[in-house]
């Protein structure tokens, strides 16, 4: 499949993964991301002009691939507030090379979209479900959504034919982590994989205290007392989440421990904002523009090469070095970059 060798960064990270930011947009107002105050109604997010096309972001994920891409995910903000996405996943399945097309949502408007998605070729879904107690839900969505929705919903892209969905759960100390239990009893024994992520101190926004962090650690004690798990290999080389099993053989649980056991030695991933930065860290400070040399009618072999020296260059690894060093610039934002 590889026609060269493929291009790594400096500390011999092949690029595998690209995570596609189709819309800064979203229809919630988690607090830890888009907190209502400062993102009301009326605030000036990317213009359409801002936004890459889908026939740009086509041309970028076929030159990542060509540098050695095997998984694409769509992301937002909220991916499905983009019109026409299915279209998109047409065009980005047909591109060859290309063995998993993902996208993580909020769920509400998946019931919409889920069957024209699947049939265009989406391979899996991942939704983020915070809490079990719709109260608290809401909460957590900025007043702005419903947790019998996102259930309704999740049931309605396994029927569509998803396999397999996964639930994304970031716990906050005090906030919602009495409730992960009640996650993993809906979800036992359906097929659904539940994987909680740390929270992390993503973006400039939210905040973050490590206090607040449940470390994967403490959270498989408290799940152990319940449902016995036993630890299982990862699916593929570095895979972000630790899986382990019910012992009961009722599915698994995933665990995302991005500040308690960083993962950045295995990362592969590059993210694409919206706008047509090229990122090579989730807690970035700045990007490549992309969409610049792209409508200035750059050539493939021009774009290639600029990604390959963003590549070559590239010696991130933030989570391990958290609390080290802090960042003098603002990092990027999570609804910006997607997950
Ligand atoms: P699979 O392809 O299903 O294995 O999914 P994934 O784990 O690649 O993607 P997903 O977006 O579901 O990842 C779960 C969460 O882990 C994200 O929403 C992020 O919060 C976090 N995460 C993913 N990639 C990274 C990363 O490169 N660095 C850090 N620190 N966190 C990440
Ligand atoms: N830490 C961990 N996960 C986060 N997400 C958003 N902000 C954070 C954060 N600070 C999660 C969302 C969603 C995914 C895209 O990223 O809950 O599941
Ligand atoms: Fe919440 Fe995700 Fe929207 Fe951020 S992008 S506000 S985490 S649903
Ligand atoms: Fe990759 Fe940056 Fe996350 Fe480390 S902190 S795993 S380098 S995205």
């Amino acid at each position: 499949m590889d026609p060269e060798p493929r291009i790594v960064d400096t500390l011999a990270r092949p690029l595998g993964d690209l995570r596609i930011s189709v819309m800064d947009r979203c229809n919630f107002r988690c607090p830890y991301c888009m907190p209502s105050e400062r993102y009301p109604e009326g605030y000036q997010f990317l213009s359409r002009r801002e936004q890459l096309t889908f026939d740009e972001i086509e041309r970028i994920a076929r030159l990542l691939v060509s540098r050695g891409v095997r998984k694409l995910r769509l992301t937002g903000g909220e991916p499905l507030l983009r019109p026409g996405l299915a279209d998109l996943v047409r065009r980005l399945r047909a591109i060859d090379g290309v063995e998993d097309l993902a996208m993580t949502t909020n769920g509400m408007l998946l019931d919409r979209h889920a069957q024209a998605l699947r049939e265009a070729g989406l391979d899996r879904v991942t939704v983020s479900v915070d809490s079990f107690d719709a109260e608290t839900f809401a909460l957590m969505s900025g007043g702005r959504g419903s947790l019998a929705t996102v259930l309704a919903n999740i049931q309605l892209a396994r029927e569509a034919g998803f396999e397999p969905i996964k639930v994304n759960t970031v716990l906050q100390r005090g906030l919602n982590d009495d409730g992960a239990l009640d996650i993993l009893e809906h979800f036992r024994g359906t097929g659904v994989i539940v994987r909680f992520i740390e929270y992390m101190d993503v973006g400039s926004i939210n905040d973050w205290r490590r206090e607040q962090v449940v470390t994967s650690a403490e959270l498989i004690k408290r799940i152990e007392q319940r449902w016995p798990l036993r630890p299982l290999s990862p699916n593929y080389h570095g895979e972000v989440a630790n899986r382990y099993a019910y012992a009961d053989g009722q599915g698994e649980v995933g665990f995302v421990s991005s500040v308690s056991q960083p993962f950045c030695r295995a990362c592969n991933r590059a993210r694409l904002s919206s706008d047509g930065c090229l990122y090579t860290c989730l807690f970035a400070t700045r990007g490549t523009d992309l969409k610049g040399p792209l409508r200035a009618g750059r050539s493939d072999a021009e774009l290639a090469a600029l990604i390959d020296s963003v590549w070559r260059r590239r010696a991130d690894r933030y989570s391990e070095l958290r609390g080290q060093a802090r960042p003098e610039k603002r990092k990027i934002e999570m609804y910006y970059i997607g997950g």
